[in-house]
C-alpha cells in the first residue's frame, strides 16, 4: 500500500520527458467516442430469455464455452445447457469486472497521478484519466448486466473462486523481489489491453445473442482499440525506462501473464459444472476432453499475437531467458 508521504504527483501537463510527437493520442475526440459519454445504459428486453419461435435464447456462444457442448452435460438436456451458458456469461462479465478494477484501473490511475516512476508524455498522463473512466463503465456495466440477466434467466450469479488471473498475478508476483512488482503491474496491464480477445470480437456478430448483451459488448470493444494503441505506445515510452535487471527478471514472467489471461478458468468451469450437478466422477473427462491443451495453446498464440509483436517491437525478446519463455510456451509459432 502506498501512503501520503511517498506520492510523488506530476501534474497533467507539466510532466517533462519523452516528446509529446513520440505519442500519436486517439482520445482527442473522446467525448464524442467513449461508451461512456456516448451511449445508453444496455438494457435486457422483457421475455429475453426464449425467442419468437418459443426456442431458447443463447445468452453465450457455445464454442466459447466448451463444457457446453460436452455429451455429459448435453445428455442432461437444454436447460442444463443453457444454465451453463448464463453461467459461462456471468463468468465473463464477473472477469472483466474484476480485471479492469484490479489490474488496469490502478495503473491508469497511477500513470494520470505521475507515479508510476516512469515519465511519460503529458498527453499520455491526461489520456490514463480517460482510460481509467472508460474502465470504470465497463466494471460498471459488466455488473449491472449480471444483475438483468440474474432477473431474466433466474439462474443465480455465484462466484466461488477469485477469477483464474487473480489469483495468478498474484503468484508472479510474490515469486519476484518487491522492487519489481510495479514493474509487474505495469507490464499485466499492457498484456491484458493489448490481447485482442475472441469474446470481443465474436460476441458483437453473434446474431443468436440477445441485441443488448452484443451491443454492451461492442460498447467495450470500441474503447479497447482506444486502450489497445495506447498501451502500445505506453510500452514504447516504458521499456526503454526499466533496468537491465528489472526488465531481465520481468521479461521471461510475460508468457505467464498471457497464459494468466487467456487459460481458461477451469475452476470456475468446474464449479459451474457442479452447480449443474454433474458428479466428480465426470467432472474430469468434461474438462479434459472440452479444453485440450494442443488447442488452447493455439487460440493463445493467436490472441496473443499483437501483444508478442509490441514486446518484440521494443526489443523485449532480445534477451534470451525472456525469446526462450515465449518459445516455451508456444507464443512464437
Ligand atoms: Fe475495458
Ligand atoms: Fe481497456
Amino acid at each position: 500500500m502506498t501512503t501520503v508521504n511517498e506520492l510523488r504527483v506530476t501534474v497533467p501537463g507539466c510532466a517533462t520527458g519523452p516528446p509529446a510527437e513520440a505519442y500519436d493520442s486517439r482520445f482527442l475526440n473522446w467525448h464524442g467516442r467513449a461508451s461512456v459519454r456516448t451511449q445508453p445504459r444496455r438494457v435486457l428486453a422483457d421475455g429475453s430469455v426464449t425467442s419468437e419461435d418459443g426456442g431458447r435464447v443463447l445468452f453465450f456462444p457455445p464454442e466459447l464455452a466448451p463444457a457446453a457442448r460436452h455429451p455429459l452435460l448435453t445428455e442432461r438436456g437444454g436447460s442444463a445447457v443453457h444454465r451453463l451458458l448464463v453461467r459461462s456469461l456471468y463468468q465473463y462479465l464477473h472477469f472483466t469486472q474484476v480485471l479492469e478494477q484490479v489490474a488496469v484501473i490502478p495503473v491508469t490511475t497511477d500513470i494520470s497521478l505521475g507515479r508510476t516512476g516512469i515519465t511519460v508524455p503529458a498527453r499520455m498522463q491526461a489520456d490514463a484519466f480517460a482510460i481509467t473512466t472508460d474502465e470504470a463503465w465497463h466494471a460498471q456495466f459488466s455488473h449491472d448486466f449480471i444483475d438483468q440477466v440474474n432477473t431474466a434467466s433466474a439462474v443465480p450469479p455465484f462466484f466461488p473462486v477469485q477469477p483464474r488471473f487473480v489469483r495468478r498475478l498474484d503468484e508472479i508476483r510474490h515469486s519476484l523481489p518487491p522492487d519489481c512488482r510495479r514493474l509487474v503491474d505495469l507490464v499485466f496491464a499492457v498484456v491484458s489491453e493489448t490481447l485482442v480477445s475472441a469474446i470481443l470480437t465474436d460476441i458483437p456478430r453473434d446474431e443468436r445473442l440477445p441485441p443488448a448483451l452484443r451491443a454492451l459488448v461492442a460498447d467495450h470493444a470500441a474503447d479497447e482499440g482506444r486502450h489497445h494503441a495506447y498501451f502500445r505506445s505506453f510500452l514504447q515510452v516504458l521499456w526503454p525506462q526499466v533496468d537491465a535487471r528489472e526488465r531481465q527478471l520481468v521479461g521471461p514472467r510475460i508468457p505467464d501473464f498471457v497464459r494468466a489471461f487467456l487459460e481458461p478458468d477451469l475452476s470456475a468451469v468446474a464449479a459451474a459444472l457442479r452447480a449443474e450437478g454433474l458428479p466428480d466422477r465426470h467432472l474430469a473427462a468434461v474438462l479434459d476432453e472440452s479444453y485440450l491443451e494442443a488447442r488452447t495453446t493455439d487460440r493463445i498464440a493467436a490472441a496473443a499475437r499483437a501483444t508478442i509483436r509490441s514486446f518484440r517491437g521494443v526489443g523485449a525478446l532480445e534477451d534470451a531467458a525472456t525469446h526462450e519463455a515465449f518459445a516455451a510456451h508456444g507464443l512464437l509459432t
